[in-house]
């Protein structure tokens, strides 16, 4: 009998106290035992639930009883899941969890306390919920040399932006849907942002460079600034807007970026709709792979999360651990980074335009002036609009 806490019994955890009593049987087939849910941690009562006598309010209750074997930790946020998470690995429980905030802000503490006390620590649904991405990436093209790791990591923005490319709604007006439909929160700051999708692509480049970038330091841009006339101009284009992950793995460093890029559509990414979520990895020999699925929701999540678990009952210590170093060596100055990039200006004309960024490629526009450039380093972009003097009315990237 493997006995396992849930951390937080809100959505997720409900997901995965119902997997695990609902599909037992395949667990016990996968994992090599039967699991039992000794604890339930939340700061409720849920009197109606079939669960409800398992519900405590201490912490210590968990941590202190040698018979829990796995802590898996729900609850989101960096605290008290930071502080948790530390006394379980350190009191030899494996912890799995799908919190990403704590995973990209701790992953390199929690992986080298896990390390010490010879236990697991596993975090396959802090990046695109059900999708398994993490453990791929580590145990079956971790041999690659990865060179890119791109994706859409945040279901609600590519929700917002397919609605903007679908029905022509704005900005507004498509985060108002995603509201009512449940897929966006009441502060939705989080998403649209970037704030969530840079966590997942610090996540994400740390396994495949080894060095947990500082979300402070990885540049983050969201979508609030995408307007109709931009997805306009990408469809005249023949491309659309996608909120993209970036790691870029170059020999001479790592560009490690959020941001809405404009994707040609023939990119695989460019067909991922709605709230899915879908990440793309390059490398040396395989070439280009792509994992894609449902990118939130309890069940999905729920399904990764249990997955985790299944690997830590059947291979313990045995399952490969990643290694996390939190540093800013290798990372390059985004200042540095080129791209071809859409600019739509208002009070410029074509000649100063092209005076100061030389040959570019005019997009019709209404009541401003739109342009793509060559490819140039930001920094130089930068510089140039600034001489312009005009007013930006956006800016984007071309992946
Ligand atoms: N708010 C997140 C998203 C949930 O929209 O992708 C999953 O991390």
């Amino acid at each position: 009998m493997t006995n396992v806490a849930i951390l937080g019994f809100g959505v997720v955890g409900g997901g995965v106290a119902d997997l695990l009593t609902k599909n037992s049987a395949e667990v016990k087939k996968l994992g090599g035992d039967e699991i039992n849910i000794k604890y339930i941690l939340d700061l409720r009562d849920f009197p109606d639930s079939p669960f409800a006598d398992k519900v405590v309010h201490d912490y210590n209750v968990i941590v202190d009883d040698p018979e829990v074997d796995c802590i898996i930790e729900v609850m989101g946020g960096s605290h008290p899941a930071y502080e948790y998470t530390m006394a379980a690995l350190k009191a030899g429980k494996s912890v799995i969890t799908s919190n990403k905030e704590v995973v990209a802000n701790f992953g390199d503490e929690f992986l080298a306390a896990a390390e010490a006390s010879g236990v697991s620590y596993r975090f396959e649904a802090a990046v695109g919920g059900g999708i398994p991405v993490i453990s791929p990436m580590i145990n079956c093209i971790g041999q690659n040399k990865i060179t890119e790791v791109r994706g859409i990591l945040n279901g609600t923005t590519n929700y917002i932006l397919t609605k903007m490319f679908s029905f022509g709604a704005g900005f507004e007006e498509s985060l108002k849907d995603a509201q009512e439909r449940g897929y966006a929160e009441r502060n939705p700051d989080a998403d649209i942002l970037g704030t969530d999708a840079c966590r997942k692509i610090a996540i994400l480049s740390s396994l495949a460079t080894g060095r947990l970038v500082p979300t402070e330091n990885i540049h983050t841009e969201g979508i609030t600034g995408i307007r109709k006339a931009d997805v306009k101009a990408a469809e005249k284009l023949g491309m659309s807007i996608k909120l993209l992950g970036r790691s870029i793995i170059a020999d001479d460093g790592t560009y490690i970026m959020v941001a809405p890029f404009m994707i040609g559509k023939d990119s695989p990414l460019s067909n991922v709709s709605g709230v899915y979520n879908a990440i793309e990895v390059l490398g040396e020999p395989i070439g280009s792979v792509m994992f894609y699925g449902p990118g939130a929701g309890a069940g999905a999540t729920a399904s990764a999360v249990v997955g985790d678990l299944m690997q830590v009952m059947c291979s313990g210590r045995a399952c490969a651990q990643p290694t996390m170093i939190k540093s800013l060596d290798g990372v390059c100055d985004f200042a540095e980074f080129e791209s071809r990039q859409y600019i739509a200006l208002s009070g410029a004309d074509q000649n100063s335009i092209t005076a100061s960024f030389g040959e570019v490629q005019f997009i019709p526009a209404d009541e401003e002036i739109a342009f793509i450039t060559k490819k140039m380093r930001e920094g130089d972009v930068e510089a140039k609009l600034e001489s312009l003097g005009a007013e930006i009315k956006s800016r984007i990237r071309l992946a």
